[in-house]
């Protein structure tokens, strides 16, 4: 009797049976099970890839259009990570490593202190190329790791993952249980919202003075990207960091407030002025409100040095 054959569901964000397996086996890091796309998948790439482009050469830095062509990046296929990162790694050393689902933030960022960037591996369906449940491959591929290309951008997220291990190495010296707790939930808010604000959703001075994208929230959205610059009514300011660590903001919908850095090396300097605040107990009380902090992040950061 002929076998009915399962249809090929591929990696897409809302159907991917290899993930699913991974996440009830309980891991977390896995490899990138390539044969596994299909061809609806490539073609979610393709359509998204190449209708970026214009896009990215009008409001993108100059670093991320130098990172897609140093990526050498396949327009009409999914990127194969092995592939990503024989360009990646001989330039800062940084790899994309292949991730079953949600990385607790600790986690996160002490991936970003080994050099390391954690990497959904599904893609959203074609059918629904706008709506974005979670990060996927574009997102992270594409909006992430080409800026993990440039030096003092790599240098930036190695230094931030150096700040989240000195949030957690400061958490396990208080004494007093349930004021490390309250600490610590209100730095990692003030961690969670810098980096938002800045390798999410930032905005640079390009050469000229005019602005440029560098948040790679912005950079995989083909809406966002163009509002940020043109919509007169969103707030651009120069980042602030008093402001940006009391500042919440909503996941679901275009920003309304965007924050301007000189240079990475101006966005570096930040990153060591947070951690000496940190270490000051000025991250200790900032404005509540969102991101809320749920347990898995907490616990990352309470386990991290035990
Ligand atoms: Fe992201």
């Amino acid at each position: 009797m002929a076998q009915i054959q399962a249809p090929m569901m591929g990696l897409t964000t809302t159907q991917a049976p290899f993930i699913e397996k991974a996440q009830s086996e309980g891991k977390l890091y896995i490899e990138q099970p390539y044969d596994l796309y299909t061809d609806d998948n490539h073609e979610a790439w393709k359509v998204l890839f190449n209708r970026m482009r214009p896009r990215w050469e009008k409001y993108a830095n100059e670093h991320f259009l130098q990172g897609i062509a140093n990526l050498c990046l396949d327009p009409e296929r999914v990127p194969r990570l092995e592939d990503v990162n024989q360009f990646l790694c001989a330039l800062t050393g940084f790899r994309a490593k292949a991730v079953a689902g949600y990385v607790p933030a600790y986690l996160f960022f002490d991936c970003l202190r080994q050099r390391e960037f954690p990497t959904t591996i599904t893609i959203r369906h074609k059918d629904s190329i706008d709506y974005l449940p979670e990060p996927d491959i574009f997102h992270d591929i594409s909006g992430h790791v080409p800026m993990h290309t440039d030096k003092a951008f790599a240098d930036t997220l190695v230094r931030f993952g150096e700040c989240a291990h000195t949030a957690a190495v400061r958490a396990s010296e208080m004494k007093d249980p349930v004021l490390r707790v309250k600490r610590l939930e209100s730095v990692i808010k003030a961690l969670a919202r810098f980096f938002w604000f800045t390798i999410e959703f930032g905005l640079m001075r390009g050469p000229r003075k005019e602005l440029k994208v560098y948040g790679s929230g912005l950079l995989s959205s083909y809406g966002e990207i163009e509002h940020c610059i043109e919509a007169p009514e969103v707030q651009r300011y120069p980042l602030q960091l008093e402001w940006v660590i009391n500042q919440s903001f909503e996941i679901d919908h275009y920003q309304p407030l965007l924050f301007i850095v000189d240079s990475f090396d101006h966005l570096f300097s930040l990153v060591g002025e947070l951690e000496a605040w940190m270490k000051d107990g000025k991250l200790d009380n900032v404005s509540p409100g969102e991101p809320g902090v749920n347990e898995a992040d907490l616990q990352s950061f309470l386990v991290a040095t035990t």
